[in-house]
């Protein structure tokens, strides 16, 4: 299938793991895919590996210079934008009582300043273009309600959740879907951090907090990024040519709504 032939997507933090996982899909249906990244080496790396249809670019999200830097890039490489996917996120877990702002301060950065203003640019770059596009942020069910050693990505997750809301009724007019995505739990490096943390805060052995979660998700098991192509193929598609500001759970049955 080739679904997505001679559109140019710009993917947030993937160089690893969900957003890598969209990338590959994204080239294997015909798009060309900015593996944008902090970790430039890694996205380079990665952009090798994925073939032709990739390419690096430096972007640190929670920079608005870096931000319009890589939208530069991206229209220098491809001469357009056709998809945005909202990606990179960072993820931290206290008691609530011993949250710091610095932590706060950088979630809120990235997760909620970057994802606005990368959304922002994107669209400028689209309503200049006249043809619409499709903008694609990552939520998260930990954005559907609140984790006991979660506040801070939950209300990040959230703050996605209501940002794509606003967005997708503000920019449909220019022909721009704004959807997102809200995965369950997905295995790879995000998660070994989360265990180890979990591990630390709960007193548990490593791999322990995995087991537990894995074991509540109706479908058995953690998700991996292949779970998750299918949406994020579709939102891109003019398939989706007629959804607005929705969030869309792909979680193997942890959240109805
Ligand atoms: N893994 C899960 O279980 C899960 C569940 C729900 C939602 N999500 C969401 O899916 C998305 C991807 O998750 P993942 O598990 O692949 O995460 P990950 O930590 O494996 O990858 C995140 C990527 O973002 C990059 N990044 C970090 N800060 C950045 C910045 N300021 N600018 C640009 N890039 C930056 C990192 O270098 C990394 O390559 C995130 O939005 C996450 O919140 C993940």
């Amino acid at each position: 299938m080739t679904r997505l032939a001679g559109k140019s997507a710009l993917i947030t933090g993937s160089a690893r793991g969900i957003g890598r996982g969209f990338a590959e899909r994204y080239i294997a249906e015909g798009a060309t895919v900015a593996i944008a990244d902090i970790n430039l080496e890694a996205a380079q790396e990665t952009a090798a590996a994925l073939g032709d249809q990739a390419y690096a670019v430096q972007l640190d999200v929670s920079d608005q210079a870096s931000i319009d830097a890589a939208m530069a890039s991206v229209v220098d490489h491809a001469g357009k934008l056709d998809i945005l996917i909202n990606n990179a996120a960072l993820f931290d877990a206290a008691e609530t009582v011993d949250i710091t702002r610095a932590s706060f301060d950088k979630l809120c950065a990235v997760n909620v300043a970057g994802t606005l203003f990368t959304m922002q640019a994107a669209a400028k770059q689209m309503i200049a273009q006249g043809h619409g596009g499709k903008i694609i942020n990552m939520a998260s069910q930990a954005g559907r309600r609140g984790e006991s050693l979660v506040l801070v990505y939950c209300a990040t997750k959230a703050a996605v959740i209501s940002m794509t809301q606003s967005a997708g009724l503000n920019l449909i007019q220019h022909g721009i879907n704004v959807n997102a995505i809200a995965p369950g739990v997905v295995d790879g490096e995000h998660w070994e951090h989360v265990d180890a943390m979990f591990a630390k805060l709960e007193g548990k052995p490593l791999g322990q907090k995995k087991a537990e979660v894995a074991a509540g998700v109706p479908a058995g098991r953690f998700a991996v990024p292949a779970d998750l192509t299918g949406m994020a193929v579709f939102l891109a598609s003019p398939d989706s040519d007629y959804i607005v500001a929705q969030t869309y759970n792909v979680d193997g049955g942890q959240w109805m709504s």
